[in-house]
């Protein structure tokens, strides 16, 4: 088997994007690799938006070995795991999520991974979960109307200097009527307004419709 690290921590075997396994055994429904004794997790594209960007060919995917990463929309956290997989012990994913049936999925899912901390509450309230230490990643799939003044606040409350954003956006939750491109153009100009754009990527033929931006607060 053919295996490549292309991101730390991330590996491509044979083709598909894989992480290697913090806690043995299937979190959710993926393909388990094993090779000179190691688990890999396959990552597949069409269930999580940072696979997709990967696939459609970001430059910079600025999560390491020991990152703390604030997870915004991080529903029952499958991509969340892969996070996890890629920091290791010594990171921390704070997890926030408003609906309560995704926070006990939650909850359940990573009883075994000690580094994904669950957070019940609405990203747009960042005062609510003002505990949370400064992080060096934020990453948001919220699918909000409001998801780039969303990432700001978020960005101004928690991320360090020097530190980085991942957003996915989807068109359709900002304005079902209006052109997927000029909604795209309008996000990346108001993110512009306070960070450095890094990476921009639309994720078909992954996700319709959705675009995936990659920033750096300077
Ligand atoms: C597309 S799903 C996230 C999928 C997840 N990121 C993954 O890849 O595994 C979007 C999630 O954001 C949550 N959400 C939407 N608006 C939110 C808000 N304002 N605060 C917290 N969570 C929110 C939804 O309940 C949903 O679980």
């Amino acid at each position: 088997m053919k295996l490549k690290e292309i991101f730390p921590g991330v590996f491509r075997i044979d083709g598909q994007l894989a992480t290697k396994n913090l806690v043995n055994g299937r979190s959710y429904s993926e393909k388990i690799i094993k090779i000179n004794g190691e688990e890999y997790r396959t990552w597949n594209p069409e269930k999580s938006k940072a696979a997709a960007a990967i696939e459609r060919g970001i430059k910079n995917f600025p999560i390491n070995k020991g990152s703390k990463i604030l997870y915004l929309g991080i529903a029952q956290g499958q991509t969340a795991s892969y996070f996890s997989d890629i920091i290791g012990n010594d990171g921390i994913i704070y997890g926030v999520e408003f609906s309560a049936r995704a926070v006990s999925d939650l909850v359940i899912a990573c009883e075994k991974r000690g580094n994904i901390v669950p957070i019940k509450a609405d990203a747009r309230k960042p005062e609510d979960y003002s505990w949370v230490e400064k992080v060096d990643v934020i990453y948001e799939d919220v699918a909000d109307s409001e998801q780039v003044a969303i990432l700001l606040r978020n960005v101004e409350a928690f991320l360090k200097k020097g530190g980085y954003a991942m957003i996915g956006i989807k068109s359709r939750s900002i304005d079902v009527t209006k052109d997927p491109k000029k909604i795209f153009e309008e996000s990346l100009s108001a993110i512009k307004e306070k960070m450095e754009i890094l990476d921009y990527v639309t994720l078909d033929p992954f996700e319709v419709d959705h675009a995936f931006i990659v920033c750096k607060l300077s």
